[in-house]
C-alpha cells in the first residue's frame, strides 16, 4: 500500500521561494492550514543559501537619485525587452518591502556607518540599490527565514523527500508522487493547493555556478503534466565562474570595484560596453569574454585546458576585499591557491541562471494551455517559474527579489484557496490511483529490470552536459543547435536502455541520479528546440547566424508542450509591455 499524505498546501521546494511562500500561507491561514515543504534536499541545502552577491530593491531614492520607475526600466532593458512589463513593476514595488520584511525577521545585513541596510552596484542597474550581507546574502536570508520558520506549528518539513511527479485531474492540481529518500518509500502527497518552487536547471550543462541538485526538476515535472514551458532558450552565463570548477565569483566582486583584463593587460570591456565597464549585464559581459578568449587574448588553463581572462581586485585592498568579500577571498585561496589580494582570479562565464520555466501569469498562477486558462489551485514561484521578469536577460540580484516577492504572491494565494475548498478535494479518485500506480511502475520497473548491456546514465548525463557546453552555449548557430538535436534525440533512444544498477532502498542516490537524467533530457530539449526556433539574437541567446534582435518578429515568449516521445509543440505568446517601448540596447 502507497502512504497518502493529506495536507491544505503542498510547497515543493524548500529555497528562497518555497520557504516565502511557506511563511506567507502559514501567516495567511492564522494556523489553520496545515502546510507541507517537501524537498529534495534538507531544506539548509537548497540553493538559494549558495546566492552571494545581494537582492535588489530601491531602498534610498533620494540620496541614491534612485526610483521604483529607473529599476522597472533598468529590468525592462537587461532582458532586452521581453520581460511582461506589469510583473515588472510588481517586482520592483514590492522588493524593498520585502528586504525590510528580512530585516525585521534579523537578517544580519552588511549595513552603513549610521546602522542603515548598505547597498551596492550591479551589473545593469543605474544606481547602487543591491542589499547584502558581505557576500553570503543567500545563506543569511535562508538561515534568518528558516529559523523564524519554526515557530509555525503548522509548517512541516518533508525533506529529503524526491519528487517525480505532479498529478493533475480535470484541469486541477491534485498533489505530487515522491520518493522519502532516507526511507527509500514510495508516496503521494495530495494537497488542496500547491506551489512548485524547485529552482532552476543549470545542470544541463557541465561548466556551471549551480549546485549538483539543479536538475530541473520542477520544470521537467510541469513538463510531462503538459503544463506549457516558456522562454527555456534563454540561459544565463555569469561572467566569472572560477576557473577550472566554476565555483561563483560573485558579481559582487566587480559591484566593489573589481577589474576584468585579458592577457594583454587590457580593461576589455571598454570595446563592449565603454559607459557601464564591469557593470554592464551579463549576456554582454559574458559575450565580451569569450570573444577575447576567441580572438586569443585569454590566458589558457595548464590542468584543464580551459580558457579564461582575469578578474582583478588588488587594488581594492585586503580591507575592502575582507570586509565585504570574504567568501570570494576564502574560496579562491582554498580551491585554487590564489589570494585575491594579491593575485587575479581566473574567470571564464559559467552557466547560472534559468530565464525559461513554468508559464505563469503575473501572480504566479500556472498556465495550463495557449488560450491562458489557468489552473486554479497551483502556482509557481522563483527560478523554476518564468513570470517573466527576467525576458531575455536577468539582472543581478532580481532573482533573490523575484523569489521573495513570489514566494509571498503565491503563498498568500495558495492559502487563500485552500481556507475555501472543501475536504474533499483531497479523496483519491479513480484517474488519480492510476497515476499514482503508473508513477511506481516507471520509477521501480527501473531497479528490478535485468538487461544484458545496459546504458551507464552517467555516460548519457556526461555527454547531455557537454553536448549542451559546447553547440548551446554563449554563442549558438543553426547548424549546432541542429547537431544538438539530432544528438539529444539518440540520448533519449539510448537512455531508454539505462537502468540503475545499485538496488537499495534506502538513500538509493543512484535511482535519484537517474531520474533527475530523464529529466534533465526533457528539460535540454525545451531549451534547444527553442534556441533552433528563435532566428534572431535577444539578452543571452545569441545567434551567430542571426546576430540582430528582430522585434518585429520575435518579440514574444517561446512555449514548449510536451509530447511523449515526439518534438515539443511550440506556439508563441506575446509580451506585456505597459510603458517600455522596445529600444536599442546601449552600456
Ligand atoms: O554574482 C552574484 O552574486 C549573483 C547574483 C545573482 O545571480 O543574482
Amino acid at each position: 500500500m502507497v502512504e497518502v499524505l493529506r495536507y491544505d498546501v503542498l510547497i515543493i521546494g524548500s529555497g528562497l521561494a518555497g520557504l516565502r511562500a511557506a511563511f506567507q500561507a502559514a501567516l495567511t491561514s492564522k494556523s489553520r492550514l496545515r502546510i507541507a515543504v517537501i524537498s529534495k534536499l534538507h531544506a539548509m541545502r537548497s540553493h538559494s543559501v549558495s546566492a552571494e552577491g545581494g537582492i535588489s530593491g530601491v531602498l534610498y531614492p533620494k540620496e541614491n537619485n534612485d526610483s521604483i520607475e529607473l529599476h522597472a526600466y533598468d529590468t525592462v532593458k537587461g532582458s532586452d525587452f521581453l520581460a511582461d512589463q506589469d510583473a515588472v513593476e510588481i517586482l520592483v514595488k514590492l522588493a524593498p518591502e520585502e528586504i525590510k520584511f528580512f530585516e525585521h525577521l534579523g537578517t544580519p545585513w552588511s549595513r552603513l556607518p549610521d546602522g542603515r541596510i548598505a547597498q551596492r552596484p550591479f551589473g545593469g542597474m543605474s544606481v547602487p540599490r543591491t542589499a547584502f550581507a558581505a557576500d553570503k546574502t543567500g545563506f543569511f536570508i535562508m538561515s534568518t527565514l528558516y529559523d523564524n520558520l519554526q515557530r509555525f506549528d503548522n509548517v512541516e518539513f518533508f525533506h529529503e523527500n524526491f519528487v517525480t511527479s505532479i498529478i493533475l485531474e480535470n484541469g486541477l492540481f491534485k498533489g505530487v508522487t515522491a520518493i522519502d529518500m532516507a526511507a527509500g518509500e514510495y508516496r503521494v502527497f495530495l494537497g488542496k493547493a500547491g506551489i512548485i518552487a524547485t529552482g532552476g536547471a543549470g545542470r544541463v550543462y557541465s561548466f556551471v555556478t549551480v549546485a549538483h541538485s539543479n536538475t530541473g526538476d520542477g520544470i521537467a515535472i510541469a513538463y510531462r503534466a503538459g503544463i506549457p514551458i516558456k522562454d527555456m532558450e534563454f540561459v544565463q552565463f555569469h561572467p566569472t565562474g572560477m576557473v577550472p570548477s566554476g565555483v561563483l565569483i560573485t558579481e559582487a566582486a566587480r559591484g566593489e570595484g573589481g577589474y576584468l583584463v585579458n592577457k594583454q593587460g587590457e580593461r576589455f570591456l571598454k570595446r563592449y560596453a565603454p559607459q557601464r565597464m564591469e557593470l554592464a549585464p551579463r549576456d554582454i559581459i559574458s559575450r565580451a569574454i569569450m570573444t577575447e578568449i576567441k580572438e586569443g587574448r585569454g590566458f589558457v588553463h595548464d590542468e584543464s585546458g580551459l580558457e579564461y581572462v582575469h578578474l582583478d581586485l588588488r587594488h581594492l585592498g585586503e580591507e575592502k576585499t575582507n570586509e565585504r568579500l570574504p567568501m570570494i577571498r576564502e574560496l579562491s585561496r582554498k580551491l585554487i591557491g590564489v589570494d585575491p589580494v594579491s593575485e587575479p582570479i581566473p574567470v571564464r562565464p559559467a552557466v547560472h541562471y534559468t530565464m525559461g520555466g513554468i508559464h505563469t501569469d503575473t501572480y504566479g498562477q500556472v498556465i495550463l494551455d495557449e488560450q491562458r486558462t489557468r489552473i486554479p489551485n497551483l502556482w509557481a514561484a522563483g527560478e523554476v517559474a518564468s513570470v517573466s521578469i527576467h525576458g531575455a536577460n536577468r539582472l543581478g540580484s532580481n532573482a533573490l527579489a523575484e523569489c521573495a516577492v513570489w514566494g509571498r504572491l503565491t503563498g498568500e494565494a495558495a492559502a487563500r484557496y485552500a481556507m475555501n475548498a472543501p475536504d474533499s478535494m483531497l479523496q483519491i479518485s479513480t484517474a488519480v490511483d492510476t497515476a499514482v500506480k503508473n508513477e511506481e511502475k516507471r520509477i521501480f520497473d527501473r531497479l528490478l529490470h535485468t538487461e544484458s548491456n545496459p546504458e551507464n546514465p552517467y555516460d548519457i548525463r556526461r555527454e547531455i552536459q557537454t553536448m549542451m557546453d559546447s553547440l548551446v552555449g554563449v554563442f549558438r548557430d543553426q547548424r549546432g543547435l541542429e547537431e544538438a538535436w539530432s544528438r539529444l534525440k539518440r540520448l533519449k533512444e539510448r537512455f531508454s536502455k539505462a537502468r540503475v544498477e545499485n538496488r537499495v532502498r534506502i538513500y538509493n542516490n543512484n535511482l535519484r541520479d537517474f531520474l533527475e537524467i530523464d529529466f534533465m533530457l526533457d528539460v535540454a530539449e525545451t531549451i534547444v528546440v527553442g534556441a533552433l526556433n528563435r532566428t534572431e539574437s535577444r539578452g543571452a541567446h545569441y545567434r551567430l547566424d542571426c546576430p540582430k534582435r528582430d522585434d518585429v518578429n520575435w518579440l514574444k515568449h517561446t512555449l514548449a508542450f510536451y509530447r511523449r516521445g515526439e518534438p515539443p509543440y511550440i506556439s508563441y505568446a506575446p509580451v506585456r509591455i505597459t510603458r517600455w517601448a522596445a529600444e536599442e540596447r546601449k552600456y
